[in-house]
């Protein structure tokens, strides 16, 4: 194993550091807010990956958001529209990923593989200074397919110059678990808050329960 390929959201980013500006706006309405609005984004990634009419990830979370709000019959102006989505720009990370990221590449050569259009990915590298840790910003923008497309599974090996047995893919998420598993690659599930596996015919190598468990990884 020479390097390690982190999935953004979930397992990296935790996009429940909206929820409070959500509650701000919409108290007793916004778990059911939140919870349709994720779902959407990953809808809508699928969809359009179906449909062969790629948009960018932040253009479809704010149609995901759009969607949401006018299901609950809420009213979403431009300016909260705009509040909304620009804190994506600025998601926290998990309270280990930072010391873990240190830790890691000391042993291994770290990326990021996401959904996410790679200025979004970018800025929010930034504002939780880890770019350090981090050698490359892989995103699905350059192929426009999204996850779990086969091929953006081969983005990173292609990108760093090392052969897939020679990476770790690394996500919360139990269907690009399953994904990057069928598209050849060995993949640890950080099961976080101790979710269930996707049955789609794909296990992960490992399972822990965050970032830290890399660590005990023998190479
Ligand atoms: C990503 C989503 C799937 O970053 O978490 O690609």
């Amino acid at each position: 194993m020479k390097a390690i390929i982190f999935d953004a959201y979930g397992t990296l980013f935790n996009v429940n550091s909206i929820d409070e500006r959500l509650h701000h706006y919409y108290e007793t309405h916004a778990t059911e807010l939140a919870a349709i609005w994720r779902r959407k984004q990953l809808e809508y990634t699928w969809l359009r990956s179906l449909m062969g009419r790629y948009k960018d990830f932040y253009a479809l979370t704010t149609d995901a958001l759009q969607f949401a709000a006018t299901q609950l019959q809420l009213e979403i102006s431009e300016a909260i529209t705009a509040d909304l989505m620009a804190r994506y720009y600025e998601l926290k990370i998990y309270p280990e990923v930072k010391k873990s990221l240190q830790q890691l590449q000391q042993k291994y050569r770290l990326a990021i593989l996401s959904n996410a259009n790679p200025e979004l990915l970018e800025r929010a590298v930034k504002f939780n200074d880890i770019g350090s840790s981090i050698e490359r910003i892989f995103s699905v923008h350059t192929i426009r397919e999204y996850k779990p497309f086969p091929g953006v599974y081969d983005l990173p090996a292609s990108g760093l110059q090392l052969k897939k047995q020679d990476l770790l893919f690394v996500s919360s998420n139990t269907w690009d678990v399953a994904g990057a598993k069928a598209a050849g690659l060995q993949v640890a599930w950080i099961q976080r808050k101790g979710g269930v596996m996707d049955i789609l015919d794909q296990q992960p190598d490992f399972v822990f329960a965050d970032l830290g468990g890399l660590l005990t990884i023998k190479t």
